[in-house]
């Protein structure tokens, strides 16, 4: 089995009513915890890394990490460009060997948002390399999305259609109220979802694969973990996991989840290195934290996503 596309895992779960995770990576541990974890299922899975990932830890070495996980776990895993924001860094991820791009033109224009993803999509077909596109923009700050709420909107139904068939993309994200990072939600909020956008998105685009970034649970757990052990963290709210699982018997093919992978890494690092203070040495802190990162997969790919026993 080599890298694949999310060509088939994509007719699969829109057929299967499921999704499939799409989870950021940054280094080996966590690349190996998310695959354990696939594999232990038998789940499909995307890695998928944002420019800051291939800033901070060199596009070959993560490609590498990623090939010893297809050899290792015998998976189709998809590697997948995070939030592309050019056509050079997309260019550059299909010459290196990504399977798939996203090419995030949701800051601009309709029409240069639909130009700008068309060059992308030009190029990516002819390599083989599939494209997501985005329309409507979520909240939220990350290093290379960064999005007030004021500037955020929900995707406009009546605008899929054309943006689709203008530009070739295979995959589109859409905005319906998930947002980036660790607070989705104000305190006392009750969180909402816009299913009504994603079921007329469904409607107007019939077998067409849709992507719901921002959609972290912000699992409870782990931020009382970090904040009984050093951190701070203020009130923390995510996308509760019942209306993920929703999304992914709807038309959702594609979850992303980064914000709970670092918690959990984190959350357990604080724990361990509190309770250990005189240990040194990382293997032993980054064992039970790329153990809590596959617990924390599995989790996902069998009460969220539903992908389990789909590979
Ligand atoms: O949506 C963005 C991802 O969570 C990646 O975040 O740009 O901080 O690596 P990053
Ligand atoms: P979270 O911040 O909710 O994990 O979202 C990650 C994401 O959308 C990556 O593209
Ligand atoms: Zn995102």
């Amino acid at each position: 089995m080599a890298v694949v596309t999310s060509k088939e895992m994509f007719k699969k779960a829109y057929e299967g009513g499921y999704a499939i995770g799409a989870f950021n990576v940054n280094n080996m541990e966590i690349i190996q915890g998310i695959t354990e974890a696939a594999k232990e299922t038998n789940a499909p899975v995307i890695l998928q890394v944002s420019a800051g990932a291939r800033k901070y830890a060199n596009h070959t070495y993560l490609m590498k990490l990623i090939e010893a996980a297809v050899i290792e776990t015998g998976l189709p895993i998809c590697v997948h460009l995070d939030h592309g924001d050019t056509f050079e860094l997309c260019k550059s991820c299909i010459d290196g060997g990504f399977s798939s791009v996203m090419i995030d033109g949701s800051h601009h224009s309709f029409e240069d948002n639909i130009k700008l993803t068309k060059q992308v999509v030009e190029y990516a077909h002819d390599h083989g390399v599939v494209v997501e596109g985005e329309l409507g923009r979520l909240a939220g700050i990350e290093d290379a999305v960064n999005v007030s709420d004021a500037d955020a909107s929900y995707t406009r139904p009546e605008e899929v259609e054309e943006f689709v068939s203008r530009t070739g993309v295979d995959s589109l994200a859409i905005a319906i109220g998930t947002s980036h990072g660790a607070y989705k939600f104000k305190p006392g909020q009750k969180p909402q979802l816009r299913f009504d956008i994603l079921e007329e998105v469904g409607r107007r685009l019939p077998n067409f694969p849709i992507v719901l970034h921002g959609a972290s649970s912000v699992i409870p757990e782990y931020v009382k973990m970090i904040n009984e052990n050093g951190g701070k963290m203020p009130d923390a709210i995510g996308i509760p996991e019942d209306m993920l699982r929703q999304a992914a018997k709807m038309a959702v093919c594609k979850i992303n989840i980064d914000s709970d992978l670092r918690l959990a890494m984190t959350a357990t690092v604080r724990q361990y290195l509190r309770e250990h203070p005189d240990h040194f040495d990382p293997r032993q802190y980054l064992k039970p934290a790329r153990e809590n990162i596959k617990e924390l997969v599995k989790h996902k790919i069998i009460n969220v996503l539903g992908c389990d026993g789909k590979a």
